[in-house]
């Protein structure tokens, strides 16, 4: 169901549920307002409808009571600004400040709930409990939109929950993400290169266990990458390695080629005596890693190999930076995926940055949201759509 499908929503009430998770710095202020500019269609088409709009979001991990490091107050003023209207902000999710605000709305305006995770009932494991959360929320309004898509695939009160208690709908960035992934899962134009890195290997697992069978070439750089090392029989010097996964990433290489799957490892690797942007550091070959020296990018030759694969491609997924590319010395293979993901887009190759992280990575790096066919706002989520899961966020929509 479609917004449309919501019938008249002139002075109706809509409670939103966005994805405004962004990061802050230690002044409190927005550092990359990606996910607060994605949320802006959905609020702007339902003021325009008439709507009286109450946008609900969490922001970071707070452990069900208030803390001022997590209120979303500073969301509320980017939000203002882009809307060019002064948002409402309740100090609260379902007290109070919460029924004043909502009260106060008039047809067209949009106010914001503080973070959903000062309650304990959002984030409950325990049915019971985040179902009276969620009748609560449902009581501040006539109907619900779900446009929270970095969050779909959390079993949550504002996600879940609510939906079996108020008419809804998605909203338009939930269709339009869904719509690009299901892409890739469904019928991607080949070859087909999906591009990983990140930190942790462990993180991906779902993701290249599913890849092997759909992708046609696996790209893996970033953190991750030395448990590929590693299984191959390489040292990996301090370099960042999860001892645990090896056999299973054994596993993966032989699977991937009884399938034909090629996975492009670096050949050469940024080493750094420490992890810091002053560290001495060299060029290495991926398989002579010196035992006191970790590896924080990948190398050059690497960056031009990868960037040649992204560019003979014609659909490519990217999720997660090839190094630890906050720290200058560090950056360049990121940027070089970046740039090739974005020479690709031109070319008519759809081309998808998944992950708060890489699209974090590409908007420091100068490059503009348009250099690329789409950027998802969701991390866990874009991931574990692409795993083939089944998201709780978006099966609930259904029914
Ligand atoms: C994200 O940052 O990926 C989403 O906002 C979900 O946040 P969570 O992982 O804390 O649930």
């Amino acid at each position: 169901r479609t917004i449309d499908d919501l019938g008249n929503l002139t002075g109706k009430t809509v409670l939103v549920r966005s994805d405004l998770n962004v990061p802050l710095n230690d002044a409190g202020e927005i550092t990359d307002d990606g996910r607060v500019r994605a949320s802006v269609p959905t609020i702007k088409r339902l003021a325009d409808a008439g709507a009286r709009v109450v946008v609900c979001a969490h922001l970071g991990r707070p452990k069900g009571t208030p803390e001022q490091k997590y209120s979303l107050r500073p969301v509320a003023d980017r939000l203002s600004e882009l809307l060019d209207d002064p948002v409402l902000f309740a100090t609260d999710t379902v007290g109070e400040s919460a029924n004043e605000t909502v009260d106060k709305l008039h047809k067209g305006q949009v106010a914001l709930l503080e973070n959903l995770r000062f309650n304990p009932g959002e984030t409950s494991k325990d049915d019971a409990e985040r179902g009276a959360f969620a009748d609560q929320l449902s009581h501040l309004a006539d109907a619900y939109v779900s446009d929270g898509f970095g969050v779909v695939h959390r079993k949550q009160a504002s996600v879940y929950d609510i939906a079996q208690r108020l008419p809804h709908a998605s909203g338009t960035l939930v269709e339009t993400e869904v719509g690009v992934l299901r892409q890739l899962t469904e019928a991607p134009q080949r070859p087909y290169a999906v591009v990983l890195g990140g930190a942790k290997v462990s993180d991906k697992l779902g993701v290249i266990e599913n890849l092997l069978s759909k992708a046609d070439l696996l790209l893996i750089g970033g953190g991750m990458v030395f448990t590929f090392l590693a299984a191959q029989g390489h040292e990996v010097g301090k370099s960042l390695l999860e001892q645990d996964q090896i056999e299973r990433v054994k596993g993966y290489l032989s699977d991937a080629e009884q399938r034909g799957v090629k996975i492009v490892l670096p050949s050469d690797i940024v080493a750094a005596t420490e992890f810091s942007a002053d560290a001495d550091h060299e060029v290495v070959a991926a398989d002579a890693i010196p035992a006191d020296r970790m590896g924080l990018d990948i190398g050059p030759g690497s960056a031009r190999q990868f960037a040649e694969v992204i560019r003979g491609a014609r659909t490519v997924f990217w999720n997660g930076p090839m190094g630890a590319f906050e720290m200058q010395p560090y950056a360049d293979g990121t940027k070089v995926v970046a740039q090739a993901l974005s020479d690709a887009t031109k070319d008519g190759t759809l081309t998808v940055v998944g992950g708060g992280d890489s699209a974090a990575a590409v908007r420091q790096l100068g490059f503009a949201d348009d250099a690329f066919g789409h950027i998802s706002t969701g991390g866990g989520a874009s991931l574990e759509l692409l795993e083939g899961k089944t998201l709780p966020g978006l099966s609930v929509l259904e029914g």
